[in-house]
């Protein structure tokens, strides 16, 4: 028997130490969650995108009384970007969460199908992804989409 252990690296900052222009993404995501449509979960997201072309685009999630005819904030941002500007790479991801109040204090994680959509992202333009996780009490930075989604099914997975 043989084991294979995947680690994800996680680079862990307070709002402040942050560069000028991830704080101005970040600042972004939590201005997007006041235009979440989130009447059912209550849980409101914002997403902002940053393009290799200096573009910002963001989303919000978006809910629906057929519940699973929603969509989450990152995925909203990044078809958006994406059906904007099909020719130009993403660079940053900057996702915020609020709830009760209050954003959350620590760091919003994407769910699995944005994971997925995002992946598909990074790989279509070959260039990583840095995504920011923001929570009052700390950021999470982490370098690319891939280290989100170990084991990922993606278009090479198709030619297997
Ligand atoms: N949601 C997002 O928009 N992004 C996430 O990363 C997690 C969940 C949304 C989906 C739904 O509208 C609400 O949050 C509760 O799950």
């Amino acid at each position: 028997m043989k084991q294979k252990i995947i680690e994800t690296k996680i680079s862990i900052y307070n709002f402040d130490e942050l560069s000028t222009e991830y704080q101005i993404l970040i600042n972004k995501s939590k201005e997007q969650v006041l235009k979440a449509y989130a009447p059912y979960s209550l849980f409101h997201v914002g997403a902002a995108i940053e393009l290799d072309n200096g573009e910002i685009f963001c989303g919000s999630n978006q809910e629906n009384s057929a519940y699973p005819s929603g969509l989450c904030a990152e995925r909203v941002a990044m078809f958006y970007a994406n059906a904007q500007f099909p020719e130009i790479a993403v660079r940053t991801i900057a996702i915020s969460a609020y709830t009760n109040g209050n954003f959350l204090a620590e760091p919003i994680t994407p769910c699995g199908a944005c994971r997925q959509v995002l992946l598909e992202t990074e790989m279509r333009f070959e260039k990583n992804i840095t995504v920011l996780l923001y929570g009052t009490e700390k950021v999470y930075l982490i370098e690319n989409i891939k280290q989100l989604l170990p084991l990922c099914f993606e278009k090479s997975s198709l030619n297997n």
